[in-house]
């Protein structure tokens, strides 16, 4: 069942992505935003200089950044999910539409692997809570029972945990150098979910409730059920939400060599050295 949900938000999202959430471009600003936090490639802790940026950065993302262009994620507003399996002990045909999620803003990146060399950046994102509401119609059915139906729908996911891995290239773009994400998967687990399917059966009260209880009570059976087909939606998302956001950020504003490095303390001391003696 936690898949079961987990496939409707990446389906969901999925429809966003194929929208919102494709790779708006935008100019690369002027100066190095303040919210970016710089990092040197030489740096023996790169890898935690890289979560420090991403959890630096992330709250900018909730509100939306608009000098990059990307819009901000909270309340995510989705469209349609369409869901289509055809046979298995799961057979499901149907939507969720009209999604509104909360809590993607309420994430935070755990780890980073960052390995120039043989061009992998691995890392793992948390959310702590997704809470989505949304209307649905489903006809199918789901293990023994029968499911069909359309109404409301009530879905609270939490602790998700991912695991992001990746194949980068340094790419060149106006003269400089951003790093691009070719091929992502995720891997991700789900501690809890809830699920409220309004009005199920023609609004039989107690088909409904049955169904929604044993849906609950088979999270895990439901989930394993539908879990091939998550994890490479949620790679599309992810994958342009990476790609939003690096493609517009050079290197040379966040990923110093040392040259650059250099460069950039000298500028960091001449700017302070004014200040002081302008005060
Ligand atoms: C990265 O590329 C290698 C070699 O083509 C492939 O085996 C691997 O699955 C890819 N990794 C990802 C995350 O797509
Ligand atoms: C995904 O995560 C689960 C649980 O952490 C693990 O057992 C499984 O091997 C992982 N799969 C991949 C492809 O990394
Ligand atoms: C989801 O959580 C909200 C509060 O965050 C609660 O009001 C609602 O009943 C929950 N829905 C389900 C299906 O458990
Ligand atoms: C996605 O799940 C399917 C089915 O469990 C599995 O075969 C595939 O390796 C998974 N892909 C990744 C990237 O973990």
């Amino acid at each position: 069942m936690r898949q079961f949900i987990l496939s409707i938000i990446v389906f969901v999202l999925y429809q966003h992505s194929a929208e919102s959430y494709k790779v708006q471009s935008a100019p690369f600003p002027a100066v190095k935003p303040s919210w970016l936090k710089v990092c040197r490639r030489t740096d023996p802790h790169l890898n935690q200089c890289v979560t420090d940026l991403l959890v630096e950065m992330f709250p900018y993302l909730a509100t939306g950044i608009p000098e990059l262009n990307i819009e901000q994620f909270e309340p995510l507003h989705l469209d349609k999910v369409s869901i289509s399996k055809g046979h298995g002990a799961i057979v499901l045909a149907g939507s969720l539409f009209d999604m509104v999620v909360h809590g993607p803003s309420n994430s935070t990146p755990t780890y980073t692997e960052l390995d120039l060399k043989n061009k992998k950046w691995n890392l793992g994102v948390d959310f702590a809570h997704l809470d989505i509401k949304s209307r649905y119609h489903l006809k199918g059915h789901i293990l023994v029972l029968p499911i069909v139906g359309h109404g409301n729908c009530d879905l609270n996911l939490s602790n998700i945990k991912t695991k992001v891995e990746t194949n980068i290239t340094m790419r060149m773009k106006e003269g400089r150098e951003i790093i691009f994400v070719d091929q992502m998967k995720v891997n991700f687990s789900v501690g809890n979910m809830k699920i409220k399917l309004y009005n199920l059966f023609n609004g039989n009260k107690v088909l409904g409730e049955t169904l929604n209880n044993f849906i609950n009570k088979n999270a895990a059976e439901i989930t394993a059920e539908l879990s091939g087909s998550i994890n490479e939606s949620m790679s599309d998302i992810f994958i342009h939400l990476l790609n939003n956001i690096f493609s517009k950020l050079p290197t040379d504003l966040w990923l110093l060599t040392d040259e650059e490095f250099e460069k950039y303390n000298a500028k960091q001391e001449l700017t302070t050295a004014k200040a002081i003696s302008a005060s």
